[in-house]
């Protein structure tokens, strides 16, 4: 790859793209799979800049992320990235008062690409640096912004403490949110994540990578009653997921399934199926939260779903009917905030440096960092 073939992508800023004199400016950076992405964002909410460069394309041809790969891309697209973002908010790096990055978990080859990046940056200017767990970024970001299940020009308020399904390619669990680094797990997988499932069903199908949006969309137009796939755990007590079950109980439809009968509506009805187990397993797992005594005692007003999973509208609408019967506010980040970007970086940056969680002396990537050790 060369420089040259780098698109990224302008995500936008909010329509003033000015911020007021006195907030304060967080520069975030992302790199820990296969994005890099930089946003700039301020202390009121602003989000003044913010640049993707995806590498899907290059993955594309091996069905999933090739990590040696995304190392390389990263090193190739930092330079560019954090460039434009600086460019696109009419900043320089001396407006900047926060620079925040990405400091796992991930794929480390990424995490060390951005790490480094932000370490340096800060490091020549003598500004102030956030080691942000990438977790914490998913799971912050809807205080930046949240819309409800149907309504996506609302803009909704969320208050800690507030219930969490944070649903990704690499995670999957329940957490009640009291506050900046204070996680409560509830639940988690005990094998795949939800989006792990997604991805690995595509593949089955030969739909391409990532497979989460593909399925969603194929589902919109399947029955989702036509095939009965498992839901694991859900006749059990306590907030676990469960998803290989349902992955093998694919597996095993496909294979008997003769191959003149696998058309456009089989697919359809398959990833529509799938999609409605995977929504139950969601549901029935949220609902005993909900009634679990740690989330009861806390009595969290917001249900929140964050990750790249909560892109699903099918999720997002379950979600919000839930939360409608506990009479909870649902949030969700809008579509372009679910999946891995800066802008997330950046405003768990601001989060952390309200509270005065700023790195003192070097900090070492970590592969693995569960938000429970924050
Ligand atoms: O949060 P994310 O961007 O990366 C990680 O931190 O892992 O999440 C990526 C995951 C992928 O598994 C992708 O298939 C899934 O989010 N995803 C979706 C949808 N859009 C992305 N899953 C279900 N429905 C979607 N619309
Ligand atoms: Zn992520």
């Amino acid at each position: 790859m060369n420089t040259d073939k780098i698109i990224i992508t302008d995500m936008g800023s909010d329509s003033s793209n000015k911020s007021s004199k006195n907030s304060i400016l967080c520069l975030g950076i992302e790199s820990s799979c296969d994005e890099t992405s930089a946003a700039i964002v301020d202390n009121n909410k602003n989000i003044l800049s913010h640049i993707i460069y995806s590498q899907i394309p290059e993955h594309q041809q091996y069905g999933g992320v090739v990590p040696e790969l995304a190392a390389r891309a990263h090193i190739l697209a930092i330079d560019e990235v954090i460039k434009t973002t600086l460019a696109r908010a009419n900043k320089t790096i001396d407006d900047i008062d926060v620079i925040a990055a990405t400091a796992g978990p991930g794929l480390i080859g990424g995490v060390l690409v951005g790490w480094m990046a932000a370490t340096g940056i800060a490091n020549a200017t003598n500004k102030p640096l956030v080691a942000v767990n990438h977790l914490e970024g998913h799971a912050l970001v809807p205080r930046l912004k949240s819309t409800s299940a149907t309504d996506s020009s609302t803009n909704l308020n969320v208050e800690f403490p507030y219930l969490l399904m944070l649903a990704s390619g690499g995670h999957c669990q329940i957490l009640l949110v009291h506050g900046v680094g204070k996680y409560e797990l509830i639940g988690q997988t005990l094998d795949d994540s939800a989006g792990e499932a997604f991805d690995k069903i595509a593949k089955m199908l030969g739909l391409g990578y990532p497979g989460g949006p593909i399925v969603d969309k194929r589902a919109q137009n399947g029955d989702k009653k036509r095939f009965h796939f498992p839901r694991p755990l859900c006749d059990k007590p306590g907030c676990d997921f469960s998803f290989s079950g349902i992955k093998t109980a694919a597996r095993i439809l496909l294979d008997k399934t003769p191959k003149g009968d696998i058309n456009d509506k089989f697919i359809d009805d398959f990833c529509a199926s799938f999609q409605s187990s995977v929504v139950d397993c969601i549901i029935n797992r949220l609902n005993n939260a909900l009634h679990d005594e740690r989330v009861k005692s806390a009595t969290p007003k917001t249900l929140v779903v964050a990750g790249g999973v909560a892109k699903n509208s099918a999720i997002r609408g379950a979600m919000e009917q839930l939360a409608n019967k506990f009479n909870m506010q649902f949030a969700a980040p809008p579509m372009n905030l679910c999946t891995d970007n800066g802008a997330m970086i950046a405003w768990a940056g601001i989060e952390n440096f309200n509270i005065g969680n700023i790195v003192h002396e070097p900090v070492a990537p970590r592969p693995r960092w569960p938000l429970t050790e924050l």
